[in-house]
């Protein structure tokens, strides 16, 4: 059976630096308890009103289109991983599709926020070696400036958030040993009040939102930081090994080590857990603060370049 690879990276970002200093007009923060409490200096915001998840997605697919050597026609199917979609439906795939003049190829959407990138990997991986698509675009794209609480009630989460898009051309593999060897996916739901933003919500009767619920604010997102910290530095290390199980592979081995970038001591615990030194570590979190499902394939096209 084929293996699958990355053929090509790329990435974009929206021109706009925001600051730590800049958030610290709009709330009671300071650039002191920002870097200290989470590595990140200044993140990116969409310029103006009008661009979405999907905009950000084309300039960071053509790129990684030219670094794998393939035309934009070649992609046989696109997946899309946002928590932040252009709209509620249709999906930010079929918007990308029609931005890159792609009519009638196959478009999913996947919504699994931080690990998007990587579920879309399973899924794309899945394609690739069962040779249904040969060329698949793989794309996770973020705009969060427009819903975050920028209020001194939204600042613990508001601080850690930038938008921006990162792609890859998953294609075939024939050179044994190379390409993607495990993914591990899990997933608990028990924890999703943890982290969660609740309105729009087709649950809400009579409409999905009201008028009170934005007076409170249930627009955007919340999250308990502590739970999320220690999940996180719990289960990066438990899952970092499982895949280096299944592919027979020890610490010693890895090259590079490229985190989904949450929070820089979230990286560094994980990595200190690991034994993985710090020159092996791929941070750009202080220049972008969290891009959510973006953050794995902007680091990977910044680590390639
Ligand atoms: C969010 C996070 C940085 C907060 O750090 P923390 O050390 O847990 O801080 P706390 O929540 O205990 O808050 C400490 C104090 O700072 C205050 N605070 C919160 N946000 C603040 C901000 N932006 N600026 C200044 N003070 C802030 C709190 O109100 C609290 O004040 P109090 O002690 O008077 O109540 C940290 O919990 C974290 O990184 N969690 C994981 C986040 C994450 O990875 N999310 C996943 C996204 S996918």
């Amino acid at each position: 059976m084929t293996q699958s690879t990355v053929l090509g990276v790329g990435h974009y970002l929206p021109s706009r630096v925001v600051t730590n200093a800049d958030l610290a007009q709009l709330m009671n923060t300071t650039d002191e308890w920002i870097t200290q409490r989470t590595g990140i200096k200044e993140r990116r915001f969409i310029e103006h009103s009008g661009i979405g998840a999907s905009d950000l997605a084309v300039p960071a697919a053509r790129m990684a289109c030219e670094h794998a050597g393939i035309e934009p026609r070649q992609i046989d199917a696109i997946i899309f991983a946002t928590l932040s979609p252009d709209y509620f439906f249709p999906g930010s795939g079929c918007l990308l599709a029609d931005k890159l003049a792609l009519p009638g190829i196959p478009a999913l959407d996947v919504r699994n926020q931080c690990s998007g990138f990587l579920y879309g990997l399973s899924v794309a991986d899945a394609w690739i070696r069962s040779g249904v698509y040969r060329h698949v675009l793989l794309v996770g794209a973020e705009v969060h400036s427009t819903g975050l609480d920028f209020s001194d009630r939204g600042r613990d989460v508001a601080v850690l958030f930038g938008d921006g898009a990162g792609a890859a051309i998953i294609g075939p593999e024939s050179e044994e040993g190379r390409g993607v060897h495990s993914i591990r996916l899990h997933a608990d739901g028990s924890g999703a009040r943890e982290l969660w933003a609740e309105a729009p919500s087709s649950a809400n009767a009579p409409e999905r939102v009201s008028v009170q619920m934005l007076e409170e604010g249930r627009q955007y997102p919340r999250m308990n930081g502590k739970y999320v910290f220690r999940w996180a530095t719990e289960k990066m290390p438990e899952v970092a090994l499982e895949v280096l199980g299944d592919a027979g592979l020890s610490v010693d081995d890895v090259h590079l080590f490229v985190p989904h970038q949450a929070n820089m001591r979230i990286n560094q615990l994980v990595a200190n857990r690991l034994r993985i030194p710090e020159e092996k570590t791929m941070h750009n979190i202080q220049k972008y603060g969290n891009t959510t499902a973006a953050t794995i394939p902007i680091a990977l096209s910044e680590a390639w370049r």
